[in-house]
């Protein structure tokens, strides 16, 4: 298969009308600050049985069509010895890997980030590839502070994205490009959507500077909402001035737009994006999700770290996968939380 060939199969593969992505690729740092905060110490047994325990649930693959991993996950197995890989596979379920190494303050741009991990990418990818991943997640983060992001915090981090997109695309890797703008901060709706404009434009900008096929790679991006210390925004707010700002920036050769839940409870997360769908008439591009947090929140909680929850896990997070993939099509309803 050509590489082109490749790439456009892997995206039929995961795009379609009902499902979205189950970011499963904490670090290893941030996956032990969430298993602490339920009780559970973060050993790689636990990380594999729990990262196992998602995978097998029963018809995931109704709600999920790609799992991002982590690279410790990658080289896993489940308790029958089937790396966990093929065991996404089987359900259905295309297996992806986090491939940035985390991030750090940006020299000259001081309140700015940038993330490390573009030497030796390619051979990365490659090993990556062997070990069946079939797209790959780079995520650049944006504080929002009065003078943040500034012009070269926009410059560096689009260039960073463009330049992971465009070595995924040569290995046959779908590339989501994750440019997260933080939740964290007092600023109003109207400031993030600001700041979200300038880096979307910063971003595709970048991207087709370094010659990345649109049509073969997947925009990951906050929904704009005010601060977290600033209050909320009902789901029909956050859907207008997302796709205001979208509209603006991304060009319509994008096949969909999956957003990141970013600090949101894991039901605002689902509101929001059955709003986003409500409007999707506007919208060029699939509205999918590809959420952490939101969709395995509750499952962390029921297991606990006790193996005997295994199907209380399961049922907690097939519950927020079917509430999302109902919100992927315009059809959740509040009332359904209870129900499901
Ligand atoms: P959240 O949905 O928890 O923000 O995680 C998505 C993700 O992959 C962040 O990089």
């Amino acid at each position: 298969m050509s590489n082109s060939a490749e790439l456009q199969k892997t995206i039929d593969d995961m795009i379609d009308s009902e499902r979205g992505i189950l970011a499963a690729d904490e670090s290893t740092g941030t996956m032990t600050k969430r298993l602490e905060a339920v009780g559970v110490e973060s050993t790689e047994e636990n990380r594999r049985w729990y990262r196992s325990m998602l995978l097998s649930a029963p018809d995931v693959g109704k709600y999920i069509c790609g799992v991002i991993f982590y690279e410790e996950t990658l080289g896993q197995k489940d308790d029958n010895g089937t790396p966990l890989p093929e065991l996404a596979a089987s359900q259905g379920v295309i297996p992806g890997i986090k491939v940035d190494k985390g991030k750090g303050p940006l020299p000259g741009a001081p309140g700015d980030m940038i993330t490390y991990g573009l030497d030796g990418l390619e051979e990365r990818l490659d090993g990556y590839k062997a070990q069946g991943a079939r797209f790959a997640k780079w995520r650049e983060v944006y504080p929002i502070t009065d003078h943040n992001p500034t012009r070269l915090g926009l410059t560096a981090n689009a260039e960073m994205l463009a330049r992971y997109a465009a070595a995924c695309q040569a290995a046959g890797i779908v590339p989501i490009v994750e440019p997260e703008v933080l939740i964290d901060g007092d600023h109003s709706m109207y400031r993030a959507a600001e700041v979200n404009e300038q880096v979307w434009h910063s971003v595709f900008h970048a991207l087709h500077q370094h010659g990345v096929v649109l049509e073969h790679m997947i925009l990951k991006p906050s929904m704009v909402t005010p601060g977290k210390e600033t209050g909320k925004a009902s789901p029909e707010e956050v859907a207008e001035m997302t796709l205001k700002i979208l509209r603006r920036t991304v060009p319509a050769a994008v096949p969909s737009v999956n957003f990141l839940s970013g600090g949101q409870t894991p039901e605002e997360a689902t509101a929001n994006l059955n709003a986003l769908n409500h409007l999707r008439d506007k919208a060029p591009w699939h509205l999918s999700m590809s959420y952490g947090r939101a969709l395995q929140e509750h499952a962390m909680k029921a297991w606990g770290g006790d193996t005997g929850n295994r199907e209380k896990a399961q049922q907690a997070f097939l519950k927020r996968a079917k509430l999302n993939s109902m919100a992927r099509q315009g059809l959740y309803q509040a009332q359904e939380e209870e129900a499901a």
